[in-house]
């Protein structure tokens, strides 16, 4: 099967963009990165693309302070450089404007560690637990204008015990995050996900959830 091509925007610690790397190499994913660029000079995310082989670029933000605009026009304009297919925001901090969206139509997919619509932005995991709600998660969406507002792609569930820290779950909820990021990608890849209105059909087989039911 032919390869996709992805760009990936990180600005952290990369863990998601590594679980890509790794399924790519186990032939899990048919993929190639592309490119991985950050904001963050220092993000761990392209310490791990050069470790890999994988072109990193870092785009300051610092640059484009109240030009969020020109920053994605700048963003866009290197992904196409590389040909990209599609973009992957795995932990990427920044507000996406719709210069990028336009650029890559219904081609951007995000992760978010909670089961969106519930706890959309920052600090999602810890508002969770003080809400008491019993279950989290995570979901895999396209990207839209809207912040975590997207079509849905692919949902995990995770149990929310009494005794949860923020650490624990975000742990928890990490480590399918790192399973459904690839399912989602490899869905995309094979041109299997129908999006009609808000929600994305899965074509040909088994819908993206099913191997993600609770798993504490
Ligand atoms: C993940 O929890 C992801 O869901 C959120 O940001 C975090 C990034 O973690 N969008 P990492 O950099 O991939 O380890």
């Amino acid at each position: 099967m032919k390869k996709i091509k992805l760009g990936i925007l990180a600005s952290g610690r990369g863990s998601n963009l590594q679980s890509i790397i790794d399924n790519i190499k186990q032939n899990r994913l048919s993929a190639e990165i592309a490119v991985v660029i950050s904001d963050q000079p220092e993000a761990y995310s392209l310490e791990r693309a050069q470790k890999n082989n994988i072109t990193a670029v870092h785009i300051s933000a610092r640059d484009y302070k109240g030009k969020r605009e020109e920053y994605d026009a700048v963003l866009a304009a290197e992904l196409q450089k590389h040909r990209v297919e599609l973009v992957c925001l795995a932990g990427f901090m920044r507000i996406i404007t719709p210069t990028l969206i336009k650029a890559f139509p219904n081609r951007i997919l995000n992760i978010h560690p909670a089961l969106l619509p519930a706890f959309p932005g920052l600090h999602v995991q810890k508002a969770a637990i003080e809400h008491g709600v019993k279950f989290s998660g995570c979901t895999v969406h396209f990207v839209d204008g809207g912040m975590d507002t997207g079509p849905i792609i692919i949902q995990a569930v995770v149990p929310i015990l009494d005794n949860d820290t923020e650490d624990n779950l975000s742990e928890r909820i990490l480590r399918l995050e790192h399973r459904i990021y690839s399912r989602a990608i490899q869905l995309y890849a094979e041109g299997r996900l129908k999006i009609e209105g808000r929600r994305v059909k899965v074509l040909n087989g088994k819908t993206a959830t099913d191997d993600f039911l609770i798993n504490p």
